[in-house]
């Protein structure tokens, strides 16, 4: 067996020996771990959650004086009495208010994003929409996202990632790219963590998506990537 078909099966297995719904929540651990993007008490928005490995982790996190709010387009089971879930979608202004009211004029503390869209097989087009999701969570972190707070957004690596990354550079005082253990060597995405919000973000330049055409590459990398996440 090669090394990393190892390492996901070792994540697989120990998610499923300690219940969690998804091998990504070693990922958000491990994050956590290196980075303390959040503690006990904390308000903590997941976009893109299901289904629910990412909010497992919050939740025990935060604990029950904190407060999980997670939205996704499918349905997700309920995680934990702190946890709040909408399904739905978060281009939608509808979501972000939906987000607003729960939060009750106070901020996050941290918006996590591990969001992958349905991808088209189109290698061009799927990172394009990916990083056009990653956008909108940039976008939506002003009126969620308290100054000092912390963000997490998974992006596919390609043309626009590095736009993405002087954004969030504007966004916030610090900026590591991450690649946690649980992530597959071989798989596009990386982890962008911003720490110490400013409290404003930049405008962003571009919203055209590329006109489909093939590309040598296959999307079955990426695909296979965030499916085997689950
Ligand atoms: C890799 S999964 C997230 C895994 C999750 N972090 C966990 O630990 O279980 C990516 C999710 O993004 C969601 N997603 C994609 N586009 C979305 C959108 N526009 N609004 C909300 N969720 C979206 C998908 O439905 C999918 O469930």
């Amino acid at each position: 067996m090669r090394l990393e078909e190892a390492k996901r099966d070792y994540y697989r297995r120990r998610a499923k020996e300690e219940g969690y719904r998804s091998r990504a929540a070693f990922k958000l651990k491990e994050m956590n771990n290196k980075y303390h993007i959040m503690g006990r008490g904390s308000k903590i928005v997941d976009i893109g959650c299901a289904p629910g490995g990412w909010l497992q982790v919050s939740s025990e996190l935060v604990g029950n004086i904190g407060q999980v709010i997670g939205v996704d387009l499918d349905p997700v089971k309920s995680v934990a009495k702190n946890a709040i879930i909408f399904q739905d979608d978060i281009t939608s202004p509808e979501t972000s208010e939906k987000i607003l009211r729960v939060l009750r004029g106070d901020k996050a503390g941290a918006v996590l994003a591990d969001l992958s869209p349905k991808l088209s097989g189109i290698w061009d087009m799927d990172h394009y929409k990916q990083i056009d999701l990653c956008n909108t969570v940039v976008d939506v972190l002003p009126s969620m996202l308290k100054e000092g707070g912390a963000c997490v957004i998974k992006a596919f690596q390609g043309d626009e990632l590095q736009g993405l990354i002087q954004r969030l550079k504007k966004s916030f005082n610090r900026v590591e790219i991450s690649k946690p253990n649980a992530s597959r060597k071989e798989s596009s995405e990386v982890y962008l963590v911003g720490l110490d919000f400013t409290g404003q973000v930049p405008e962003r330049h571009s919203e055209v998506l590329p006109s489909s055409h093939s590309s040598e590459e296959s999307s079955d990398s990426i695909e296979s990537d965030w499916q085997q996440s689950l």
